[in-house]
């Protein structure tokens, strides 16, 4: 299935342009376009027909789009896919407006869904809907707290990040005719590999390459969000570089760059991207081990490969 060709088709009114050319702007901006691939791997697992989940693929790929309209007012994000973002393009009322847009039209496409399951898929999709606001309001909760704990980010990232990538593959399972437990494996595997894939997009926030990755780097350090990059330096470092390490997030005499150094300098000392990476590796390892609960065909080879494409990912 193109998904890029297909969400490329979708059809918006011409006006009132400043509605809609953001929309399509985001849309054909690219994207790995993970979370329909998971819809469409999910039914695959099942010998499910491609048809049959095209409109939740599309749909749940506008509402991602959709979310990062919003999370990057949030977090005052300038680029992403190596472009100005709407608020930036345009204004933060348009990423606002927009942003609503794309989420009707994601339940519009969700409704083409067969009648006999529409009940179900919306039961689910809602279910990941208020998940990502509350993982996205414990992300922002924990900008102005410095006590945060390790486990209170799993279950943050959990949330706003891999609650996503889990429901998305359930829901393509679902339509397939999977039943409960083969649905709640498939989420597990989505779960972890979803905490793998936050974990590592905090990584890359610190160590990505901007050509690469497509978003501005250092942007979670200059928010002082309580990435794993953070909380672990936090864990390692001794009292008085902890203390040095909060101070330099709240200096004002220090540009934007110099703070991105100085944090990255003390993450380099602490061996922090280590830390990440076998973090990385134990939530892939797990995800894999989900994968031996489900039938074993070429859907369930290509979600391995997957995991471990996505553990080594550089955008
Ligand atoms: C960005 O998701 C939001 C996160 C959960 C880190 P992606 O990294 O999948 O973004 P695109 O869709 O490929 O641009
Ligand atoms: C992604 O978190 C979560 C959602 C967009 C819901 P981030 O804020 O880390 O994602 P990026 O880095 O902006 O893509
Ligand atoms: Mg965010
Ligand atoms: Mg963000
Ligand atoms: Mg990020």
């Amino acid at each position: 299935m193109d998904f890029n060709n297909l969400l490329h088709n979708l059809d918006f009114p011409t006006a009132p342009d400043g509605l809609y050319e953001p929309i399509v702007y985001t849309l054909a901006s690219g994207g790995k376009r993970l979370r329909p691939q998971l819809v469409l791997l999910g039914s695959q697992l099942f010998d499910g027909q491609e048809q049959d989940v095209q409109p939740a693929a599309l749909a749940i790929e506008v509402f991602h789009n959709f979310t990062l309209l919003h999370d990057d007012v949030m977090d005052k994000a300038d680029v992403r896919r190596g472009r100005p973002t709407v608020h930036v393009k345009w204004n933060e009322n348009t990423a606002i407006l927009s942003g609503d847009q794309m989420l009707i039209e994601a339940y519009k496409l969700l409704s083409q869904v067969s009648e006999d399951k529409l009940p179900r898929v919306l039961q689910l999709f809602n279910q990941m809907a208020t998940a990502i606001c509350e993982g996205q309001q414990y992300d922002m909760d924990f900008e102005s707290r410095e006590d945060v704990a390790i486990d209170e980010y799993i279950q943050m990232i959990r949330l706003k990040t891999a609650v996503l990538l889990g429901y998305a593959l359930r829901i393509g399972a679902y339509i397939a005719g999977a039943d409960d437990q083969q649905q709640q494996s498939l989420f597990d595997y989505g779960i972890n590999i979803g905490l793998a894939f936050q974990i590592q997009d905090d990584l890359l926030d610190v160590y990505g390459d901007p050509a690469t990755f497509g978003k501005a780097i250092g942007g979670d350090i200059l928010c002082g969000k309580k990435t794993f990059m953070l909380l672990t330096a936090f864990k390692k470092a001794s009292s008085e570089i902890r203390q040095e390490l909060q101070q330099t997030l709240l200096r004002t005499d220090m540009t934007n760059n110099e703070k991105i150094s100085a944090v990255t300098a003390v993450y380099d000392m602490l061996n922090v991207r280590q830390d990440a990476e076998k973090f990385i590796q134990h939530y892939t390892d797990n995800a894999l081990l989900c994968l031996q609960q489900l039938p074993l065909n070429e859907a369930n080879n290509r979600l391995r490969e997957l995991a471990e494409k996505l553990s080594e990912r550089k955008r």
